[in-house]
């Protein structure tokens, strides 16, 4: 493995220049962002076509958790394929989605709980989204703004990330109630969320019931409120530890599910294996997606057993739990569990926080730094004092490291996520770190 990243020539190269160009003519619009050619990866590296190395400290979008091609993950994936690809585990039967079932209810915070398979975390937010009124015989969601939930018709209504996820696609789906998230760096109420963290909770939560439930929105009508325990796209937002624990207060108490969305912060990125664990909150659902199998497509909703569907029919789809995939889930929840993942992420990255914390110190221009374990992020503004977001200096700086040997994603208006895979170690945080913070020196200072 190597331990620095190497770019020689400019990225991107003569070769990936070639698949680019051809990227370009024969796919879909969609939201890429750095003209990063893959040829190869392993654990955090990746290797380009034309032999570029870079750290990946965006773990492809938060998705390989334990890192890129982990050995026992192939392993699983090679053995499972050479005995069948795909039997529709919906309608037949077959041990290994069983297997994953029991491991997943056993690890998620719902005491008993069954599970449903999907493809992306998208879809596992429609089948919550559709269990939510098919169980409380309701039609209304609660959301937040700032959310990001996917971009199918259902989930895209509970979105409220940028602008662009949205125009020209309206009418949205209807009985979708939005409420202010509790960000404690910029709020519509001015506080500081930092300085005064349960102030901001109950402002967020009495918003929720005194304008909304009491006004807008009667709870007789609600059938869910759907959460990302911390915002994810929408900018990796913690919010106050007790706006969540409030949530499950206020929905218990009006007969509504609470529905954590955990495609993003679950599977141990956070330091914790849900991120609901941090505030010690048991919603009736979760959706988890992304981490879970490593980079096989895989989406699933654990919820409370006795709010299953129970009608043959009612959902389903093809390709849930299919056995490849299950493979790797199984193969991934081993590395998380033998190598102690989890508790990495909390270390290191407890770590990496320390570091990214220095640089509103020492930068005019970050703004905030913020985020828990593998989950963390710095903000660009053009002035401090009114947080006005730099989206350029931000998209410098990502240009600037990707020519450096870092790869990092965007999140929020102008912030920068650090989610690098959950094996990252110490000294790997410590050189890409050195990467970032001397792009924000040469791109800030000009
Ligand atoms: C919190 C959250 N929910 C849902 C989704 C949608 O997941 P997918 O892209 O797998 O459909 C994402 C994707 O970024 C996400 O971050």
């Amino acid at each position: 493995m190597p331990t620095k990243p190497s770019v020689k020539s400019h990225v991107p190269g003569p070769k990936a220049k070639e698949v680019i160009a051809r990227d370009t003519a024969s796919i879909a619009t969609t939201t890429k962002t750095a003209p990063v050619v893959l040829d190869r990866a392993q654990g955090i590296w990746l290797h380009g076509v034309d032999g570029e190395t870079w750290m990946d400290f965006c773990s492809a979008g938060a998705v390989v958790s334990t890192g890129h091609t982990h050995p026992k993950v192939v392993k699983a994936v090679q053995e499972q394929a050479a005995k069948f690809l795909h039997f529709m585990g919906t309608d037949f039967y077959y041990e290994n989605q069983v297997q994953v079932a029991e491991r997943l209810a056993a690890l998620a915070p719902m005491k008993k709980g069954k599970v449903f398979f999907c493809n992306s975390g998208t879809e596992g937010i429609e089948a919550a989204l559709k269990l939510a009124r098919w169980g409380t015989r309701r039609g209304q969601v609660l959301g937040f703004h700032g959310a990001f939930h996917g971009r199918t018709l259902g989930a895209l209504s509970v979105t409220a990330s940028k602008r662009v996820q949205r125009e020209r696609y309206f009418p949205m789906v209807p009985g979708v109630v939005h409420a202010p998230y509790p960000n404690p760096y910029r709020n519509t109420w001015g506080i500081d969320g930092y300085a005064e963290p349960a102030e901001l909770a109950n402002r967020a939560l009495d918003y929720i019931e005194s304008q909304l439930l009491d006004a807008l929105l009667p709870p007789s009508e609600l059938a869910a409120v759907l959460v990302e325990p911390i915002q994810g796209e929408g900018g990796y937002i913690v919010p106050p530890k007790d706006f969540l624990p409030g949530l499950r207060k206020l929905t218990k108490e009006h007969g509504a599910l609470l529905i954590a969305d955990e495609v993003q912060t679950g599977n141990g990125r956070t330091g914790k294996y849900w991120a609901v664990e941090l505030t010690k909150t048991e919603p009736d659902v979760l959706v988890t997606a992304k981490g879970i199998a490593s980079g096989m497509p895989m989406g699933a909703m654990v919820f409370r057993k006795e709010l299953d569907w129970g009608a043959n029919g009612a959902h389903s789809n093809t390709y849930g739990g299919n056995p490849v995939v299950m493979a790797a889930a199984l193969a991934s929840m081993d590395v998380i569990r033998d190598e102690k993942l989890v508790e990495n992420a909390a270390k290191v990255g407890e770590h990496l926080g320390k570091r990214i914390r220095t640089w509103p110190g020492k930068f005019d221009q970050v703004g905030d730094a913020r985020g828990v374990g593998f989950m963390q992020a710095i903000e660009l503004v053009k002035d401090k004092r009114a947080k006005v977001p730099d989206v350029k200096a931000r998209d410098e700086v990502e240009e600037l490291a990707v020519q450096r040997g870092l790869l990092v994603l965007g999140c929020g208006r102008s912030g920068i996520r650090i989610a690098p895979p959950l094996i990252t170690t110490k000294a790997e945080v410590d050189t890409a770190m050195d990467i970032l913070e001397g792009c924000l020196r040469d791109v800030l200072k000009g």
